[in-house]
């Protein structure tokens, strides 16, 4: 068969859009079980997300992986596949290759070396299981009878199998692109808004002077909107909030909402400065605070919510509203940096019209969609990679 460009018509039993993590982990899955695999891919380079990940360490699964540290508008529908794909799947995969890494906290496994350990991983398992990687390919249409027939910038694919590993819109500048929602609208399939997630927080007016003025300042902090909370570090930006608490609670957060800090997360402010009161009663606000809080978010609390007096003639209610405001600081974010600074994307193709253990479209036979493009966000700290591993491992498995 010759397609419209002279190019012979390819006809492998796969063809995977998008290679990065989830779309090479279904290549390798799919081919060692005998398919005839083919991945295709826009970028020139494959793997890119993969290669800045975990600040170029790749933290690529977490020992922790639990359903509920997933979000999604259906919320067991990524229950299926983490239970069919582990993280010691994951790192007997590592081992195998004798990638050298350490868990840093919370579970968190990372390279010791480099992120480049993680994607030879996956392309040494590609060229092993004889999957056909093809790198600058454009989609230019994509049509189905009873196969799928893609034409591209590189030839024709027809192939009963089409898997959807595109990814979602984090970092544009490193080919992230909304494909594989305009393919699945295409096919009549549901999205759920993409949106930025573990992503800054930026703050208008007041608050945004305060915060740039303390910018590199981190501490410990309880964040909190609805009823989810993490315990981890605040870091303060030139344009708001960050630093893996914020990051984690992004994730939660919709336009309007508060987010709540505790500053002093597991003590009682209302003891602690009204023990002051007795034993150091010359302090003055600043160094008060600056007991428990950095010397900069000391001055500027205390700034805010004290007299410029010693500690000793504070009045109990002065005392009583500090702790409240240390233990209850209410912001109000007025948005995020974006789809340019977010680490994944929260929405995407909807779940409810995917198969929970095969990732194939329910109404379109033979259309999967694997990853990050799939309305399912993991926590900071691996959960998204192990995503990526366990739905491209679903979909190769069941193909
Ligand atoms: P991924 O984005 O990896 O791959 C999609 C592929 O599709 C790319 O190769 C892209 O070029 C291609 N593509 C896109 N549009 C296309 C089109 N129109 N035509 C053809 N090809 C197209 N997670 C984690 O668990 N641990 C970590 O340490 C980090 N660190 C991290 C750092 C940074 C800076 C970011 C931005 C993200 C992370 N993540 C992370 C998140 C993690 O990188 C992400 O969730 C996975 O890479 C998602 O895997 P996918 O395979 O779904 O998409």
């Amino acid at each position: 068969m010759v397609d419209m460009h002279g190019v012979g018509v390819r006809t492998p039993d796969v063809l995977i859009i998008g290679a990065g993590a989830a779309g090479l982990m279904a290549a390798f899955t799919a081919a060692q079980k005998g398919k005839q695999v083919i991945v295709i891919d826009h970028s020139p380079e494959i793997g890119r997300k993969i290669l800045i990940s975990g600040g170029g360490r790749c933290n690529f699964t977490n020992r922790d992986i639990k359903p509920e540290r997933f979000i999604s508008q259906n919320k067991h529908f990524a229950r299926s596949a983490l239970s069919r794909y582990k993280p010691a799947d994951f790192l007997s995969l590592v081992e195998k290759h004798r990638i050298p890494w350490h868990e840093k906290k919370l579970g968190q496994l990372f390279c010791d070396n480099s992120a480049q350990d993680i994607l030879s991983v996956l392309l040494a398992e590609c060229s092993a299981a004889g999957v056909r990687l093809f790198t600058d390919v454009r989609v230019r249409e994509i049509s189905r009878s009873d196969k799928f027939r893609v034409e591209t910038s590189r030839g024709t694919f027809l192939s009963p199998a089409l898997v959807l590993a595109t990814g979602g819109l984090s970092i544009p500048k490193i080919g992230a692109t909304g494909f594989a929602y305009d393919v699945a609208k295409h096919f009549g399939l549901p999205i759920v808004t993409p949106e930025p997630a573990l992503v800054p927080f930026v703050f208008g007016g007041m608050d945004q002077g305060w915060m740039h003025e303390l910018a590199g300042v981190s501490l410990p902090v309880k964040a909190s909107c609805g009823k989810m909370a993490f315990e981890e570090a605040l870091l303060f930006t030139h344009r708001g909030l960050s630093g893996p608490a914020l990051l984690q609670i992004s994730s939660y957060w919709h336009a309007g909402e508060p987010i709540r800090l505790d500053l002093l997360p597991g003590q009682n402010a209302e003891q602690l400065v009204g023990g002051l009161k007795a034993t150091k009663g010359k302090m003055r606000g600043p160094a008060a605070l600056g007991r428990w809080l950095p010397q900069r978010l000391a001055q500027e609390m205390a700034r805010q919510h004290v007299p410029d007096r010693p500690v000793v003639e504070w009045p109990d209610k002065t005392i009583r509203a500090l702790a409240a405001s240390l233990h209850r600081l209410d912001i109000y974010p007025t948005g995020t940096e974006g789809f340019a600074k977010a680490e994944v994307t929260r929405g995407g193709v909807d779940t409810r019209a995917l198969s929970s253990k095969t990732m194939q479209a329910e109404s379109v036979p033979g259309l999967y969609i694997i990853g990050e493009a799939v309305d399912v966000t993991g926590w900071l700290g691996g959960y998204n990679f192990h995503w990526a591993w366990a739905s491209g491992h679903a979909a190769g498995t069941a193909i």
